[in-house]
C-alpha cells in the first residue's frame, strides 16, 4: 500500500516511524513533514489544509490511504472532500467527518453530546453575546475556581481558569463582547471545576466497534512542577500509573461505550482515533474534552508501545473490520521528553543549527519542530524534538530520554527534568 500521513509534527513522526515498520507498506509520503520523517518516507511540501494539492498528490502518487495527524483539516472536512470526489470517493482517510471532527470543533456540541449519552463530564451552560447577563448570574451559582471555554478552535489557548468570580465575569464579557478569541468565541461554554488527576485515553473506532489504545499522562506546563504557560505538550508518560483496571473498567463502561453507541445513533460514521481527555476525581473518570486526533506529544509514547502492525489495524479502520483484528501492546513503559526552543510558549527563534552527537540505542528521536538545509538539521518550531525511550519502570523509560537529550545541541535548548515524577507515588 501507499500511504500519505498529514502534518509536519512529532505525532507525524511516531506515525511514520510506525507505518514504515509495517509489511503493508509500499511507499510512504508524509506532507508536510519534516527532517526526521524525511528518513521514513518521502517528504511532500504541501499544506494539510491544501485539499486540492493532496488530492493531486493523492492521483499522482497513487495513494492508497490518507492518515491525518492534525485536527484543523478533519475539522474543515477534508474526510467529507474525498467522498465527495470522484477520484477520491474509495481511497479511505484516517479521520473523521465534518459530523466526528465537530466533537473537537466545538465544544458546545461536544458537552450536548455527552449529556445526550448520559457520559460524565462537569456541569454546565453556554452562553452567547446575546444570553452574556445570564451567563454572569450563571457564575455565581458556581464555586471558585472558574473554567470558561470558547467553544471554537483557538489554537489550544481557549480555556480559561479563573480564581476569583470578577475575573471569571470579566473574561466572559471579553470573550463574548470583544471576541477575544475572535469567531471561536462567540460562545462560550462555562463550567465547573472538576477537582482531580487529568489522563488521557486514545481509542481506534471504525465507527462500529473500537479498540482502546494505552492511557497516557502529558506535562502541558512549561515549568518544571508544572508551572508557568500552557504549552502544546512538554512529555508524556504511557501508560497511566493511576489508571488502574477498576478505573479504566469504568472509563470503559461510562465513556467509550457510550461516546461509539453516540456515534451510531446519532448516524455519525466515525473512522479514526478519539482523544479523550479525563479528569480522575476520586476514582470515577469525567471527559473534559474530547479530541477527533492523536495527541502530541502523546502518539510519541502510546504507538511505540503498539506491537501490532498498524498498518493492518488502520486497513481494519478503513473496511470496518476492525474487530478481526488484534492489537498487542508492550508491556514496558513508555516516557517522551520534549525538548524545546528557548522562549516557548511564547516567542522564540528558529533556524538554530542542530547537532546529535551521540544517537544511543536506547531512545527513538522524534523530530516535531525541525527541517532540512541541505544536509543539516535546523529548528523549526517551538518544540522541536520528542525523545521516547522504555523501560520497566517509569523512571528507567525517562532517565534514558534524558541521557540522550544532552547529546542534543541546539543554542537555547531548554526541556523539562520532571517528567513523570508527580507518578513515582503511584
Ligand atoms: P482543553 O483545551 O479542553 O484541553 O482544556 C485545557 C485544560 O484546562 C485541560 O487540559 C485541563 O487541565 C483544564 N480544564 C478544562 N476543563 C476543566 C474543568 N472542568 N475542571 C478542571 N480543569 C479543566
Ligand atoms: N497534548 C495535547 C494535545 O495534543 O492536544
Amino acid at each position: 500500500m501507499n500511504v500519505l500521513i498529514l502534518g509536519s509534527g512529532g505525532r507525524e513522526h511516531a506515525f511514520a516511524w510506525k507505518l514504515a515498520q509495517s509489511k503493508h507498506l509500499q511507499n510512504l509520503y508524509i506532507a508536510p513533514g519534516n527532517a526526521g520523517t524525511a528518513n521514513c518516507g518521502t517528504n511532500i511540501p504541501i499544506s494539510v489544509n491544501d485539499f486540492e494539492a493532496i488530492k493531486n498528490l493523492v492521483w499522482e502518487k497513487d495513494i492508497n490511504m490518507v492518515v491525518v495527524g492534525p485536527e484543523d483539516p478533519l475539522v474543515k472536512g477534508i474526510h467529507d472532500y474525498f467522498l465527495q470526489d470522484d477520484v477520491l470517493k474509495d481511497i479511505p482517510v484516517i479521520g473523521p467527518k465534518k459530523d466526528g471532527a465537530i466533537l473537537e470543533g466545538s465544544k458546545d456540541f461536544s458537552k450536548q453530546f455527552m449529556i445526550r449519552h448520559g457520559i460524565p463530564t462537569a456541569r454546565y451552560q453556554s452562553f452567547t453575546s446575546e444570553t452574556l447577563q445570564e451567563g454572569l448570574t450563571f457564575l455565581t451559582t458556581l464555586n471558585a475556581p472558574f473554567v470558561l471555554k470558547a467553544d471554537g478552535l483557538a489554537a489550544g489557548k481557549g480555556v480559561l481558569i479563573l480564581n476569583t468570580l470578577e475575573e471569571a465575569q470579566y473574561e466572559l464579557s471579553a470573550m463574548l463582547i470583544q471576541q477575544k478569541f475572535g469567531k471561536a468565541s462567540s460562545t462560550v461554554v462555562v463550567e465547573e471545576f472538576l477537582n482531580g488527576i487529568e489522563l488521557s485515553v486514545f481509542v481506534l473506532t471504525d465507527g462500529k466497534t473500537y479498540k482502546i489504545l494505552p492511557a497516557a499522562k502529558d506535562y502541558k506546563r512549561i515549568g518544571e512542577g508544572d508551572t508557568g504557560l500552557n504549552t502544546g505538550g512538554m512529555g508524556a508518560i504511557s501508560p497511566v500509573p493511576f489508571a488502574d483496571a477498576a478505573f479504566l473498567k469504568k472509563v470503559e463502561e461510562q465513556i467509550i461505550k457510550p461516546t461509539i453507541t453516540g456515534f451510531l445513533k446519532e448516524n455519525i460514521d466515525y473512522r479514526g482515533f478519539v482523544f479523550i481527555g479525563l479528569m480522575n476525581c476520586n476514582g470515577n473518570p469525567f471527559v473534559i474534552e474530547y479530541n477527533c486526533r492523536m495527541g502530541d506529544p502523546e502518539t510519541e509514547v502510546v504507538l511505540p508501545l503498539i506491537e501490532s502492525d498498524l498498518l493492518d489495524i488502520l486497513q481494519g479502520v478503513a473496511t470496518q473490520t476492525l474487530h478481526t483484528k488484534i492489537l498487542k501492546i508492550s508491556p514496558q513503559v513508555a516516557a517522551t521528553v520534549v525538548m524545546v526552543s528557548g522562549g516557548y510558549p511564547n516567542d522564540y527563534e528558529i533556524e538554530k543549527e542542530v547537532t546529535i552527537t551521540t544517537e544511543t540505542n536506547e531512545t527513538l528521536i522524534f523530530h516535531s519542530g525541525t527541517k532540512l538545509k541541505e544536509q543539516t538539521i535546523l529548528t523549526s518550531g517551538g518544540r522541536v524534538f520528542a525523545l521516547t525511550s522504555f523501560g520497566e519502570s517509569i523512571t528507567e523509560a525517562v532517565n534514558k530520554s534524558f541521557v540522550q537529550a544532552e547529546k542534543i545541541q541546539y543554542q537555547n535548548k531548554y526541556y523539562r527534568k520532571d517528567i513523570g515524577k508527580d507518578l513515582s507515588q503511584y
